[in-house]
C-alpha cells in the first residue's frame, strides 16, 4: 500500500477510530486484526485469566497485550530487551521475562504461577518453553513462526497437561469489526515507533531490518 491513493471497495472501508490520529491508525489494521482474533476467537481469553504475550517488541504482540489488557486479563510478556520489558509495565502488563535467559520458564513459573493463555509468533523449537509455561488445561495460540518450525515437541506435557495448541491467522470482517469497536470503547492507542515520509522509504524499512523499532512504522505520503 505505498501509494497516495488507492482504489477499495466500499464495504472494505470502516470509519476511523475518533481518539486515533491517521498515523496511529494506520498501525492499526493487519496487526490489531490478527492480535485480537488470536486473543479472543481462538484464545477465548477471559477476565482474571493469566496471559503470556511472547515476544513483545512484535507488532501483533504490542496489540495483544493492548487487548488482553483491555479485557482485564492479568498479562504478562516476553522479550530479549529489557527496555521492551520495561514499556510493557508502564502499560499495564504484570511482569516481563527475557527469553534470552536460559532459566526464563523457570523464573515465569515461580513468579506467575503458570499460564491460562499463550500468544505467540515465534513457534520453532522454543513451543516447548511455552508447553512448559502453561498451566493444565492451557490454550497456546501462534499466529507466526518467526523460529520456523519446532524441531522437537514435548507431545507428552500436551497431553499430559490436556492443552490445546491453536493456529490463528489474520481474521475475518466481523473480527475486525469487532477489534475495531473494542479500540474504540477502550480508546486503544497504537505504540507508533516512527512515522517517515515517503521519501525516507528505504530509511524506514532499513530500521525494520535492524530490529531498532519499538512499535509500528509509519510511511506518511
Ligand atoms: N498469521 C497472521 O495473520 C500474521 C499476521 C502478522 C504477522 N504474522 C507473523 O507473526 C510474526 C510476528 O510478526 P510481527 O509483525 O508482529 O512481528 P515483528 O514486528 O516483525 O517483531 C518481531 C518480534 O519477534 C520477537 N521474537 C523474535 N524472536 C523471538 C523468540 N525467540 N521468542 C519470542 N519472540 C521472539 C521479537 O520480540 P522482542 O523484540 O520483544 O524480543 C521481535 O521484536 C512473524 O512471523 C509474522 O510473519 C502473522
Amino acid at each position: 500500500a505505498l501509494a497516495e491513493e488507492l482504489l477499495v471497495p466500499a464495504d472494505r472501508v470502516h470509519l476511523k477510530p475518533s481518539h486515533l490520529t491517521f498515523e496511529s491508525a494506520a498501525a492499526l489494521p493487519l496487526a490489531g486484526l490478527t492480535a485480537f482474533r488470536a486473543l479472543t476467537y481462538q484464545g477465548n481469553c477471559q477476565p482474571g485469566e493469566k496471559v503470556l504475550i511472547t515476544g513483545f517488541g512484535g507488532g501483533v504482540a504490542q496489540f495483544a497485550a493492548q487487548f488482553a489488557i483491555g479485557l482485564q486479563a492479568e498479562v504478562h510478556v516476553s522479550s530479549s530487551s529489557e527496555d521492551k520489558i520495561q514499556k510493557a509495565l508502564g502499560l499495564g502488563v504484570k511482569a516481563g521475562f527475557n527469553y534470552k535467559n536460559e532459566n526464563w520458564t523457570d523464573q515465569a513459573l515461580e513468579q506467575a504461577g503458570g499460564f491460562d493463555l499463550i500468544i505467540d509468533g515465534a513457534a520453532g523449537d522454543s513451543l516447548n518453553d511455552l508447553i512448559k509455561v502453561a498451566n493444565p488445561g492451557g490454550r497456546i495460540v501462534f499466529y507466526g513462526a518467526t523460529l520456523g518450525n519446532p524441531g522437537k515437541l514435548e507431545a507428552r506435557r500436551i497431553f499430559w497437561n490436556q492443552l490445546k495448541i491453536m493456529g490463528s491467522t489474520m481474521g475475518s470482517d466481523q473480527d475486525f469489526e469487532q477489534m475495531l469497536a473494542f479500540v474504540n470503547e477502550k480508546s486503544i492507542e497504537p505504540i507508533v515507533d516512527q512515522v517517515f515520509s515517503f521519501e525516507k522509504a528505504v530509511e524506514a524499512f532499513d530500521r525494520m531490518k535492524a530490529g531498532k523499532q519499538m512499535g509500528k512504522i509509519v510511511l506518511k505520503p
